[in-house]
């Protein structure tokens, strides 16, 4: 039970292995938690809510905290996950402070309430999201997810065991400006979108082959940079990682910047290369619960 007048929530980042963007549009994708996580610190005060950490001037950050617990709260955020990166930072802060707002008033959130309430804070950072962020930051593991009219489709899919190589590019992507160019692009792209889908659900089969699946992101990545959400410095890194053994590669989340993810027999090798060329990475385990 928290202390009266305060709270604490956390909650997971993610990646997206496969479906990003054509999962707004109502196909299929599969997103893995990551065992990196954001808490959020309530404290009752007077007057406007305030973010004491990490960033008290950022009005859009102040927008999206407001957006879940409305004034009277003193917020402070701790989080293991870069911002701008496609690991989900925004939708786990989303998660941790409406389990925060919940655990101040003496309870806990239920899945519905999260889905709920996150929507409204994530809606600052993303514009039209579809959800799959925060239904991950939320429960972690390896989910099938689909946007439906009625809410969100949700399958917990098998944990595989093998590892991932997170390859950053250095740079931050704005999921909601890109988000808004792929819908400025439609009816155009959306054969792409759904070849997207078809290949989501034959990753699905092949989950656990890193042979099979392998393939399957890189191509995943070319239908991406066809969509025109990709960068030269993306793209690089995908060729990097193929060049250094992956299986298949592709970037994960809404592109623009962020991270590249790379899967293998040998992700540590995949790590070691692209830290000889400058590029800061790590072995990520899917299908963690925050
Ligand atoms: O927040 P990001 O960078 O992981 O992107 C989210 C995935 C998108 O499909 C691009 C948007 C969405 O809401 O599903």
């Amino acid at each position: 039970m928290a202390e009266p007048g305060h709270g604490a929530g956390s909650a997971g980042g993610k990646l997206i292995l496969c479906g990003e963007h054509a999962v707004v549009y109502g196909h299929p994708a599969i997103a893995l938690g990551v065992d990196r996580t954001t808490t959020v610190h309530l404290r009752r005060v007077d007057g406007p809510t305030r973010v004491t950490e990490p960033h008290p001037d950022d009005p859009r950050l102040l927008r999206a905290v407001r957006a879940v617990v409305g004034d009277g709260w003193e917020v402070t955020i701790r989080s293991e996950l870069p911002i701008g990166r496609g690991m989900g930072s925004s939708a786990a802060l989303a998660v941790a402070l409406v389990r925060a707002l919940a655990a101040a008033e003496g309870r806990a959130a239920g899945e519905h309430e999260v889905h709920g309430r996150a929507f409204a804070c994530e809606r600052v950072f993303h514009g039209n999201p579809s959800g799959i962020d925060h239904a991950v930051a939320a429960r972690g593991g390896v989910v099938w997810y689909r946007k439906t009219p009625d809410g969100p489709a949700l399958t917990d899919l098998p944990v595989p065991d093998w590892s991932l190589a997170v390859l950053d590019s250095g740079s931050a992507g704005n999921t909601a400006d890109l988000v808004a160019s792929v819908a400025a692009r439609m009816p155009s792209v959306a054969p792409l979108l759904d070849r997207i889908g078809a290949l989501v659900a034959r990753a699905r089969d092949a989950l656990s082959d890193v042979d099979t699946l392998g393939p399957m992101l890189t191509e995943n990545h070319r239908l991406l940079a066809e969509i025109g959400v990709s960068t030269p410095g993306l793209d690089r890194l995908v060729g990097l990682a193929l060049s250094a053994g992956a299986t298949g590669a592709k970037l994960a989340g809404a592109g623009g910047g962020g991270v590249v993810i790379a899967l293998g027999r040998d992700p540590s090798r995949v790590v070691d290369e692209a830290s000889r060329h400058g590029v800061a990475g790590f072995v990520c385990r899917p299908g963690a619960r925050p």
